[in-house]
């Protein structure tokens, strides 16, 4: 019997000592930091990441590239630290900033409390923008999202950057979503991710850089509507600039997207 307790003693012993030793004995790992897919959290950010925030957002969900480019369809913004100034004196300014993070924040917001000369819509004269709320509809930034572009375009500007990174905001989701997207089945709910209503009205809602699509399936049929989207360079709808349709839908979109999308359009009388 004095044995067994001999036996079970030293088992507990053993026992003890290793699990001890694991604890204490061995070195923690440190976790390793999280892959380098962006959580966003904001907290934690540096004022340079969250510039790079606002460009990978002024690049992408943002859509700003889509107008802002060397095509001269929208002012180029790298002298705004200069004109805003001349922007706020303007007598046809009809917004409330007094500097230049308030003016950029408007200009995205609200963007005709002052449109540039000559790049209103046509027919007003200079009174609205052809630009969107991107803080609405389907870009639909959220407000640390619209920070991190203000952010960005101060520091492309030379300006001095403002902006406080903020702490208390919900995720910002960032797109990723690209590459583990689902095919979407619903004709509108495709149009909002290819934002093809900041240039195209449908029935009274959208913007004006191209065509309004509303009655575009009784002028043509599916096979021009597949190559206007396809190859929006073959035909150019008169009165309307080239290059402006974003040329790469065929890689962004699915097929069975294209199609539901086709349907939509062609029904459009
Ligand atoms: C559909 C085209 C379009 C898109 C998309 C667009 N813009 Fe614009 N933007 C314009 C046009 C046109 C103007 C000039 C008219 C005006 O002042 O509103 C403009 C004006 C501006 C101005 C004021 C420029 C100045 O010189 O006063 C800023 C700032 C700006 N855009 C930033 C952005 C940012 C940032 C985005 C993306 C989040 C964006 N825009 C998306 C077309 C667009
Ligand atoms: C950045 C602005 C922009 C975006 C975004 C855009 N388009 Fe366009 N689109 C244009 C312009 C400008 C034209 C006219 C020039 C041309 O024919 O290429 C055009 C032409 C078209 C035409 C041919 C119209 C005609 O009368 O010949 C169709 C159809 C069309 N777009 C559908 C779409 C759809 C659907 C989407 C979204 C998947 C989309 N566009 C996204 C600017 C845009």
């Amino acid at each position: 019997m004095k044995q067994f307790f001999t036996v079970v003693a030293f088992i507990l012993l053993t026992i003890a000592f290793f699990s001890g030793y694991s604890n204490f004995g061995i070195p923690q790992i440190e976790p390793a930091p999280p892959p380098k897919e962006e959580k966003l959290d904001l907290g934690s950010m540096t004022m340079d990441q969250f510039i790079a925030l606002g460009d990978r957002i002024f690049q992408g969900k943002g859509t700003c590239t889509l107008c802002h480019n060397s095509l001269g369809r929208a002012p180029m913004l790298g002298t705004i630290a200069e004109v805003f100034q001349e922007r706020l004196k303007d007598e046809r300014y009809k917004g409330g900033a007094e500097d230049l993070e308030a003016y950029l924040v408007e200009s995205l917001v609200e963007p005709s409390a002052f449109v540039v000369a000559g790049f209103g819509k046509k027919g007003t004269n200079d009174a609205e923008s052809p630009m969107p709320n991107v803080a609405a509809g389907s870009i639909g930034l959220s407000e640390a999202e619209v920070s991190a572009v203000v952010a960005y375009l101060q520091d492309q500007a030379g300006a001095e950057v403002t902006v406080e990174i903020p702490t208390d905001v919900g995720e910002t989701e960032e797109e990723d979503e690209e590459e583990a997207r689902e095919a979407l089945d619903d004709p509108k709910a495709i149009m909002a991710q290819f934002t093809c209503d900041a240039c195209h009205m449908i029935n009274g809602e959208g913007g004006e850089v191209g065509p309004d699509l509303s009655k575009i399936g009784a002028a043509y049929d599916r096979d021009y509507l597949r190559r206007a989207l396809l190859q929006p360079n073959a035909d150019i709808a008169k009165g309307f600039e080239a290059d402006m349709m974003p040329e790469d839908l065929g890689e962004q979109m699915f097929v069975s997207e294209l199609e539901v999308l086709l349907d939509f359009l062609v029904e459009l009388k």
